[in-house]
């Protein structure tokens, strides 16, 4: 038996889910009276509970499991089921690494679990420093959180100081992957064996181009895979979703390309933006946007605006920065004609 189940809140461990129509009896030949659903029409049925279906084609892409894989409306809900399943509201805390991805934050707030913020260093690195190991006998704390390549700073956090973490911590860790298809670098999902306690959380939002198709995914030890199941809503992916991301994982040559030239359109934004004067700095990235520090944020931000192109202001978070994504070639030459006639 693994340690998980201690680490569960006790309310969680003990529950009783939901027991859904098409959990008792799943196979898709019948006449199906039970779910109180119209016999009419092409929706008219309940998706599958678990995504049978859609798992395995993960399963196969991703070289993991079935059994390690939990589907989300999005990676933000299972950021929050992480949440409802670990800490116990006005008891256990967690830990993040600013600046970062701000759900972690209001996730926490939702479910009234104390957040504690470590900022990273200079270069957004995870520094061994004395708050750490104040943090590290805090026997409240149950979830750490460490987004890799972090939002929005766009870079990696450097393997050793998240191995260490894993270590040495005996609660949660959660690696957010969002941004890791663009990345030359392996996946933290390969290490979920050997870390029963960590829980890597990618997304079909980036990368794969379907953010408003909502599917995120949990990659981690079967029991909490099996306590997420219990937690969820239990029709928590459309039909239409799970079917469209399968389609898409038939059809995945085209990203390959995409990836190239988002990469190489990165490497141009870059070199035009550090040839501008109102840019002070470029914060490397491996994502698919980039932090970049100006002169005057706001006042850049405000321009861009007038010329209907947004980014995303992160001014109070990092000083004077924008966060920007990198968009298709003509997006991005519009983005730098405007910088440029503005200086
Ligand atoms: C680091 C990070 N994690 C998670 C998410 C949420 O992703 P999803 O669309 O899967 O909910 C985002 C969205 O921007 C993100 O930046």
């Amino acid at each position: 038996m693994s340690n998980i189940h201690q680490l569960i809140r006790k309310n969680i461990r003990t529950l009783t889910p939901y027991s859904s129509a098409r959990d008792e009896f799943s196979d898709s030949n019948g006449i199906f009276l039970d779910a109180n659903e119209s016999p009419y029409g092409v929706l008219n049925r309940y998706p599958a509970p678990y995504q049978t279906v859609l798992k395995k084609k993960i399963s196969k892409l991703k070289q993991i499991p079935t059994e390690n894989i939990f589907l989300g409306n999005g990676s933000d809900e299972v950021i929050d089921i992480i949440f409802r399943i670990f800490a116990e509201p006005y008891q256990d805390e967690a830990l993040i690494f600013t600046p970062t991805y701000g759900m972690y934050e209001v996730s926490a707030n939702i479910n009234a679990v104390r957040l504690h913020s470590i900022p990273l260093n200079k270069d957004f690195q995870i520094e061994n420093s004395k708050e750490w190991s104040k943090q590290l006998n805090n026997r409240n704390l149950k979830i750490i959180f460490i987004c890799s390549p972090n939002n929005p700073t766009g870079n990696l956090i450097e393997r050793t100081a998240i191995e260490e973490i894993l270590t040495t911590f005996k609660g949660i860790v959660v690696i957010d992957e969002a941004y890791i298809d663009f990345a030359k670098t392996e996946s933290w999902i390969t290490k979920i064996k050997k870390y029963n306690r960590l829980i890597v959380l990618q997304t079909f939002s980036k990368f794969w181009g379907m953010a408003s198709v909502r599917v995120g995914m949990g990659f981690a030890h079967s029991d909490i895979i099996s306590y997420m199941n219990k937690v969820k809503p239990p029709y928590n992916i459309s039909l239409l979703n799970q079917k469209k991301v399968i389609e898409k994982i038939e059809n995945q040559q085209i990203y390959q390309q995409q990836l190239k030239q988002t990469l190489k359109e990165k490497e141009k934004l870059q070199f035009e933006l550090s040839k501008m004067k109102i840019v002070k700095k470029i914060y490397p990235s491996d994502a698919n946007f980039i932090l970049v520090e100006f002169a005057n944020a706001d006042a850049i931000y405000n321009q861009l605006i007038q010329s209907q192109i947004i980014v995303r202001n992160r001014h109070r978070i990092v000083e004077n920065c924008l966060r920007i994504t990198i968009g298709t070639p003509e997006e991005n030459q519009k983005l730098i004609t405007a910088l440029k006639n503005r200086i």
